[in-house]
């Protein structure tokens, strides 16, 4: 018996990819020259497989931000906020967050993991009930494992599934947790938000939003699905990442409940974790106020959007079910998802491969995600790569 015993699956994965010579979770970018242009493996790649989606990452205001910050303030902060302080920037961007989203509270985590997980295993404990989509992240699931309460699947996206079991749980379910994201991160589709914000009412439960990948993407100012869906009264939790649209790392939680600050002194993943560098807070803090004035930039990122959705539906691939910055191509065999995901990065486009048990379907993805860096060549370019799979 040994203690790897359990990995036998995962290492004979591994193996069964390495004999084929496709390592598609160990490629390295070896270069990465602008939001949309990087090397992999020595060739020149068009990168279609980030979630850049404002195209952030190489903002020179940001970039200066951080570059003043590391001068002045230095490389890290070397500890927990709780036990060794906070720097003027956490407070700043938190009291940012909280003005942006019209909220009592915002908290800034170290990363979007550790808020979401943290959050939901912090808010809800043994006696309470959590009511999850059976598609959210596994930094949901992790939240939802810690926290000890009861923990109820609804089946993806499908609100009479949620006010069945919002139902059956009677007077418990006024203080229930429901938990959505914004946008699917795998398949790209949209929470019905109206529908379950309207449960939410009707039950008296509570609702958060996991708005990682709507953030920047959705809402007049960017503020996500809930925006979007002009449902802010009734969403009483938002939690998010600076990973995608900001372009930098980071989490938070905002809420309009004032009692959110109490979290800070609860929240493993807040008290027992070094704060983020003050370089990762300023080029944050400068992206958070180009993302607001950004409908240039949403409007950009829509178009490719368009662009990129319309020829390969048409060319018969099987899409997620709504067109957004997440465009995901499902492929029913694993050696062909393999060998596309292969031909495409040796045609000089990276996209992501998603194989189960991390797919909601079962079958295999090729994921896209698009920036609104990405010019209309370089989306004509991914639609006439992904086509050329076909051929
Ligand atoms: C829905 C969702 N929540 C949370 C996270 C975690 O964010 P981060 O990668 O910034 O830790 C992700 C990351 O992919 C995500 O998709």
């Amino acid at each position: 018996m040994s203690i790897f015993d359990k990995f036998r699956d995962v290492a004979a994965g591994v193996n069964e990819l390495s004999e084929l010579g496709i390592m598609p979770f160990g490629a390295v970018i070896e270069e990465v020259s602008s939001p949309t242009e990087g090397v992999v493996d020595g060739h020149p790649v068009l990168l279609a497989g980030t979630n850049n989606y404002l195209g952030l990452t190489f903002d020179p205001d940001c970039i200066q931000a951080g570059q003043r910050a590391l001068l002045e303030q230095g490389t890290g902060t070397t500890g927990s906020r709780l036990a060794n302080g906070s720097y003027a920037g956490h407070l700043a961007l938190e009291h940012e967050l909280a003005e942006f989203y019209a909220a009592a509270s915002a908290i800034v985590f170290s990363n979007g993991f550790l808020a979401t997980m943290g959050v939901v295993s912090t808010l809800a404990g043994p006696g309470d009930t959590i009511l999850i989509d059976a598609d959210c992240h596994a930094s949901i699931y992790e939240g939802t494992r810690v926290s000890g309460a009861e923990v109820i699947r609804f089946r993806h996206n499908n609100p009479d599934d949620l006010e069945r079991r919002l139902r059956r749980l009677g007077d418990r379910a006024a203080h229930a947790l429901i938990v959505v994201e914004g946008i699917y991160s795998m398949l790209g589709d949209l929470a019905p938000l109206a529908e379950i914000a309207a449960l939410k009412r009707r039950y008296g439960a509570y609702l958060m939003v996991d708005e990682a990948h709507s953030l920047g993407v959705l809402g007049a100012t960017g503020r996500g699905l809930t925006q979007a869906a002009g449902v802010e009264d009734a969403v009483d939790f938002i939690v998010g990442t600076f990973s995608k649209s900001l372009g930098s790392v980071g989490g938070f939680c905002t809420s309009r409940h004032a009692e959110l600050e109490l979290l800070r002194y609860k929240t493993r993943a807040y008290v027992f974790t070094a704060s983020l560098a003050p370089s990762v807070i300023e080029s944050t803090r400068v992206a958070l106020r180009i993302m607001q004035d950004g409908h240039q930039l949403r409007d950009r990122l829509w178009n490719n959007v368009k662009r990129l959705y319309k020829p390969l539906e048409a060319a018969g691939f099987k899409l997620g079910p709504h067109p957004s910055p997440v465009i995901a191509i499902e492929v029913e065999s694993k050696e062909r998802a393999l060998i596309w995901w292969q031909q495409l990065l040796q045609r000089g486009l990276y996209v992501n491969l998603v194989l189960p048990p991390a797919t909601p379907t079962g079958g295999c993805l090729l994921r896209c995600s698009l920036s609104a860096a990405h010019t209309d060549v370089e989306v004509d370019r991914i639609a006439a790569a992904l086509i050329g799979l076909l051929e």
